[in-house]
């Protein structure tokens, strides 16, 4: 069971949606897990939300919320009942929240003041709830507790913007100066700075500006053996006797603000449930109409305090644009069935981008490298008959290739002439349909799957084979050579070199295995290669019995053939390092999107 965090996006977020996924009740409290939450749970020192999710036929006070692993556990108690799967309206307790978010982001510019004041001393802990403290390991003066307190009342006057960014392991070590020695594991990691001071690590909830702090109105330090406490308090929010302060009036301008981020998210959510085109001209006409909630909103602007103003503008001007943009979007999808009308104008959403496997990229630079000296590409059945993946290549009867064990066999009826049908486990039969196809002169290339029954690091079940024949007079084993040495050094580059090992091939004589110096170690041994070489395939020239089952008379016409694995092959690649082939079938596309 999981819990995704919608408040970690955007610290504002307080009204959503969400489903139940389990309901627990242990005598006067229930435990809720939802699908998706913005309540916050206990820790880094931060109380947990309060609030309020209220189902069909009942609702959970929450008083506590506990992260369980994945899921995250809404404590409180049930008044009537919620049912399992229910789409439930979860609203927080906003001013609790705020409070939560203030007190936290005073926690984090006293820390700067002190930090500021005091370099030498090294944080241990802190906690921004009902007792809310900074420890240190240190000591500091009672004539230090006026230095900080100022410095830190400095900070919040100069408005300084709080800002936070999700980043990985790798960044957060890069751009944090200190990393707490347990890291959370169940929520993305997150920095945070204030102003110009530098990013540390914080997964908390954050006022957007120093200014919403308004000031600390208490400080006190005290030492214990080798620490040092900062105790410390802020004003609280006094909405009704503070009309002349010009600072508490901005605070509660951006509330305001905040009111028009609430109306917006709700409108939004209303667009894209509405079922038809009357509902949507109604929602349309409740936002944007005479009376409606942006038009009266727009009119209030003037009671606005200057200072607030331009953010309060743009708040609404940027709700404006995006509900009405989606609200046309969504006019045209209602539409999109009848096609009573459709608005080509409006602008669509751009497509993410794809790229080519590299499987189909390393086939067609494959391609390319050998039509260059005259090979054509040529395609053969994937699912063949014994007689051309075995038996017309000089393969006895009781070969272990022709085991179950090694190939996948097809249910179907024998062909009389032919014999079983398979999947073929290499290219090799597209010699045979060649030669039986086409006279020579032959020059083709066949790049076809291939299937066997291993799975390893080194072998998967399905795989790419790229096959070779060249059938002429006087066709040599210098051909062969001369064949695969432009190859290597055109797809792996020209310092590679290829040599050939006496092997055995039922349908090739000689045979060779094709080895190509180690691109890790350059041909001097490594613990890849073990000594310079790297296998890549088979290779030989085509058995006279081969060239007479096709017809192909031996006494006048010669050949060569190779046949490696694509894969294979592409994983040997100086640049790239594929540890396991396993990974390029694996559809994950973080390892995909790298290759
Ligand atoms: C053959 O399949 C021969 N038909 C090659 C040949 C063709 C020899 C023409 C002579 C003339 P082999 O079983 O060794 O040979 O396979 C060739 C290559 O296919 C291997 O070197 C490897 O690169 C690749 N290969 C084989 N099995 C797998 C597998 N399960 N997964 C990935 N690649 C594989």
């Amino acid at each position: 069971m999981k819990t995704k965090c919608i408040y970690l996006d955007d610290s504002y977020e307080k009204t959503y949606s969400a489903r139940v996924l389990e309901i627990k009740t242990n005598k006067e409290l229930t435990s809720v897990v939802l699908d998706q939450t913005v309540f916050y749970p206990v820790g880094g020192g931060q109380p947990s939300d309060h609030g309020v999710i209220q189902g069909k036929k009942g609702k959970l006070v929450v008083e506590q919320v506990i992260i369980r692993g994945e899921a995250i556990e809404h404590i409180g108690k049930l008044e009537g009942k919620l049912k399992l799967k229910e789409i439930v309206n979860c609203t927080l307790d906003w001013e609790r929240r705020y409070h939560n978010m203030r007190v936290h982001s005073a926690g984090h510019v006293l820390h700067e003041a002190v930090k500021h004041l005091f370099p030498e001393l090294t944080p241990i802990e802190g906690e921004h709830g009902r007792r809310s403290y900074l420890r240190y390991s240190g000591n500091l003066d009672e004539i230090s507790q006026n230095l900080i307190l100022n410095k830190a009342n400095d900070l919040v006057n100069e408005n300084l913007p709080i800002l936070t960014e999700f980043v990985t392991l790798d960044e957060l070590k890069k751009r944090s100066p200190w990393i707490p020695e347990h890291l959370p594991t169940n929520k993305p990691l997150r920095i945070m700075w204030i102003g110009n001071f530098p990013p540390i690590p914080d997964g908390g909830t954050q006022v957007k500006n120093t200014s919403e702090i308004l000031n600390f109105n208490y400080l006190q330090i005290s030492n214990e053996g080798n620490e040092v406490t900062v105790l410390y308090r802020i004003s609280d929010l006094q909405p009704k006797s503070s009309k002349n302060d010009k600072q508490t009036q901005t605070i509660f301008s951006s509330y305001q603000t905040i009111s028009i981020l609430d109306l917006k998210n709700q409108a939004y959510a209303q667009i894209d449930e509405a079922k038809d085109q009357e509902e949507l001209e109604n929602i349309r006409i409740d936002l944007f109409g005479k009376n409606g909630k942006f038009t009266l909103a727009l009119k209030e602007i003037v009671k606005i305090p200057t200072e607030a103003r331009k953010q309060y503008g743009i708040t609404l001007n940027e709700g404006k644009n995006t509900l009405e943009e989606q609200i046309a979007e969504k006019k045209n999808e209602l539409n999109n069935f009848a096609r009573v009308w459709f608005d080509p104008t409006i602008p669509s959403k751009k497509p993410k981008l794809g790229k080519l496997h590299i499987v189909t990229n390393a086939i067609n630079e494959i391609v390319e490298v050998f039509e260059k000296i005259g090979f054509t590409r040529m395609k053969y059945p994937e699912v063949e008959f014994d007689y051309f993946a075995f038996g017309a290549l000089n393969f006895p009867e009781n070969h272990p290739a022709r085991d179950d064990w090694e190939t996948f066999f097809i249910d179907q009826p024998d062909s009389k002439k032919y014999g079983s049908m398979l999947l073929t486990p290499h290219t090799s039969s597209g010699q045979i349909r060649e030669m039986l196809s086409n006279k020579p002169p032959i020059r083709m290339i066949n790049i076809a799957k291939c299937y066997r029954r291993q799975i390893d690091v080194s072998h998967y079940p399905m795989f790419h084979q790229f096959e070779g024949l060249v059938v002429d007079k006087d066709i040599s084993i210098t051909h062969l050579r001369g064949t695969i040495d432009y190859f290597a050094k055109s797809f792996f580059g020209s310092e590679r070199v290829t040599r050939l090992r006496p092997y055995h091939f039922q349908f090739t004589e000689p045979s060779f295995e094709v080895d190509v110096s180690c691109n890790v170690c350059n041909g001097k041994g490594c613990k890849l290669c073990k000594e310079g070489w790297l296998e890549i395939g088979g290779a030989g020239m085509v058995h006279p019995k081969v060239l007479e089952n096709c017809k192909v008379d031996s006494k006048i016409y010669s050949g060569f053939a190779f046949g490696w694995g694509v894969e294979r092959t592409y994983m040997m690649k100086s640049d790239l390092s594929v540890p396991d082939i396993r990974l390029l079938y694996s559809s994950d596309l973080r390892v995909l999107k790298q290759l």
